[in-house]
């Protein structure tokens, strides 16, 4: 059965409170809850981490099982070489999700490790991009 790994980076945990008019309301357990049921539909499992660590998500990009990462860096999308690297290592798809839309905002947002390495980018709609990002993953994976 297809496994994604859907990876949420820094201060994605505060989602709810962080910034409303740039994030939204929405949790990221809510968020969670929202890839539940798109998995359900779509017929896939998944595993749905958050780490503020660097290290810690280099490692979970390591050790994952899953064929495919969806991978929202938070701000290390913007400066991690490293997690960049990781992506490169494991050789697996990746699907890059934003919240915002990142190229409608600061300068130093409009720059993308992650999109060095991700066969495609998701941005700008908000918790929905989510559940987007897993039909696009599964089909990817089914070609
Ligand atoms: C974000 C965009 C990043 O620039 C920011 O640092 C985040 C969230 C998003 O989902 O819109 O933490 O990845």
């Amino acid at each position: 059965m297809t496994h994604i790994l859907i990876l949420n980076g820094p201060n994605l945990n505060l989602l709810g409170t962080r910034q409303p008019e740039t994030y939204g309301t929405i949790t990221l357990a809510d968020i969670e809850a929202m890839c539940a049921r798109e998995a359900d539909k779509l017929g896939v499992t998944f595993d749905f981490a958050q780490s503020n660590h660097e290290g810690e998500m280099i490692d979970l990009i390591h050790s994952t099982a899953a064929q495919g990462i969806i991978l929202n860096a938070g701000a290390y999308t913007h400066t991690s070489i490293a997690i960049m690297d990781a992506l490169s290592s494991v050789n697996k798809p990746v699907l890059e999700l934003h919240l915002s839309n990142i190229h409608q905002r600061e300068r130093f947002r409009q720059r993308s490790y992650i999109s060095k390495v991700a066969f495609a980018m998701i941005c700008g709609l908000g918790a929905s991009g989510y559940p987007l990002a897993m039909r696009a993953m599964a089909e990817h994976l089914a070609l």
